[in-house]
């Protein structure tokens, strides 16, 4: 890890400019590789997030790393992080504040991994990404392309959990950025066995 990346990540550590982090045990930065061509953004951390300082580790996040696993963009492939770094007490949605306080540290986030595609999970990603509330079924599986990066946005993983017909378009959504990134020459043919 450079030195641009620790500094990074001991900004966020110390960071204490909204209110979530009192609450907080962990500030959870990211999972998976620097410089990975896919960005995984959620909404913010979990009980399970919380305590092992790391995103999408408890039920949504086993199914989000299936869906990642079966179409190889696990481990290094993918940058895995939240619009927020810190838990909103009982998983609450984050604030509107918290969420255009936390934004510099995503903004910088971006800027050090330089993603080709970012997939956004769930409507509250959406919104602060964009600024609107989305109506997923307008706007969900479809790609945005902004400034030579793709954007799409799909069902956030607990609401999959909750809704299991949600299960396969998030798939299908995942696809479609496997997809892409071999298109974008990011990644080669996946290998099917
Ligand atoms: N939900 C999210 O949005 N992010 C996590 O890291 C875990 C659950």
């Amino acid at each position: 890890m450079n030195d641009d990346w620790q500094r990074f990540i001991d900004t966020c550590k110390n960071c204490n400019a909204c209110g979530l982090r009192q609450y907080a045990k962990n500030v959870v930065v990211y999972r998976g590789g620097l410089n990975a061509p896919l960005m995984v953004i959620g909404e913010g951390p979990g009980e399970q997030e919380d305590i092992k300082g790391l995103p999408f580790v408890g039920p949504s996040g086993m199914l989000l790393q299936n869906l990642l696993a079966s179409y190889g963009l696990e481990g290094n492939n993918s940058h895995i992080c939240n619009i927020v770094k810190c838990r909103p007490p009982n998983n609450r949605r984050p604030e509107p504040s918290e969420i255009r306080t936390c934004k510099q540290h995503l903004a910088a986030q971006f800027r050090l991994v330089r993603p080709k595609v970012i997939l956004l999970c769930g409507s509250v990603a959406y919104e602060a990404f964009f600024g609107v509330k989305p109506v997923m079924r307008e706007i969900r599986g479809v790609f945005i392309e902004k400034n030579g990066y793709y954007i799409m946005t799909t069902f956030h993983p607990a609401f999959a959990l909750r809704n299991p017909q949600a299960k396969i378009p998030l798939y299908e959504d995942v696809g479609k950025v496997r997809e892409l990134l071999e298109k974008l020459g990011e990644l080669p043919p996946l290998e099917n066995d």
